[in-house]
């Protein structure tokens, strides 16, 4: 079977002016934080719809794209998942479930299992990966790589929201089944992260926390 192929072109910029864009690209990157603390001032859903359609460019595995988006703005739902997420977190800080090095190590982020930002952040967004695909006739489909397929979607979604001035936070409440049951998603799909996206609170405070200079995160060969 023959597969079209068509022309691909990308700018050809001078050395001078792609330095001068990847470091405006990196001070942008470099600023963002995870927020923990939102406002509830309302966010167009146009501007949620954008970021996941960014998201959605990312590579995939033979291009199965293998996510779902799950946009929440309702606030019975939004309590719903905040009194779920609250549950499986008190188990893991205080109900003995994280070794005491994970507690140490979550330390400096001062965070604990009360999660009111699932309630204040006016949208929450949920990244299924699917397991793999189905056909018309219900029928397994394969997909390749989901999880740095799904990984990579995230990624640009984060940088997405930063960009046009959102916050989030990539949250994990583990385990996270519920939110399938909650949402009533198909079997196929596995809750990857969710993401509660606003503005951060007017009094919004981050940990004092660094990330690894260039040299430490690189490796000559
Ligand atoms: C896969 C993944 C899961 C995370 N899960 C949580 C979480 O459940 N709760 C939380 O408060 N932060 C979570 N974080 C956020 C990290 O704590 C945060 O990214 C890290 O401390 C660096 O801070 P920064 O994002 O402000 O640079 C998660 C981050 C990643 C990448």
């Amino acid at each position: 079977m023959d597969h079209p192929f068509v022309a691909y072109r990308q700018p050809r910029r001078a050395p001078d002016e792609m330095e001068e864009r990847a470091l405006s690209f990196l001070r942008l990157m470099a600023s963002r934080r995870s927020v923990r603390d939102f406002s509830t001032e309302a966010v167009p859903r146009r501007l949620i719809d954008l970021a996941i359609e960014t998201a959605s460019t990312a590579p995939s595995g033979a291009n199965r794209q293998p996510w779902t988006f799950v946009v929440v703005g309702d606030r019975a739902k939004k309590a719903e998942i905040r009194h779920a997420a609250e549950t499986e977190e008190r188990e893991n800080y205080e109900g003995g479930r994280l070794p005491p090095e994970w507690l140490d190590a979550l330390a400096p982020l001062g965070t604990d299992w009360r999660k009111p930002f699932l309630e204040t952040a006016p949208w929450l967004v949920v990244v299924f990966e699917q397991r793999h695909g189905v056909a018309p006739d219900g029928s397994p489909i394969h997909n390749y790589y989901v999880k740095e397929s799904v990984g990579i979607a995230c990624g640009l979604f984060v940088a997405a929201l930063h960009n046009m001035g959102l916050a989030t936070l990539t949250h994990t409440p583990s385990p996270m089944r519920f939110l399938s049951k909650i949402l009533g998603r198909p079997a196929n799909e596995r809750p990857f992260v969710l993401f509660p996206v606003g503005y951060p609170a007017v009094d919004c405070m981050v940990p004092d926390i660094a990330r690894k200079p260039l040299a430490e995160v690189v490796a000559e060969v």
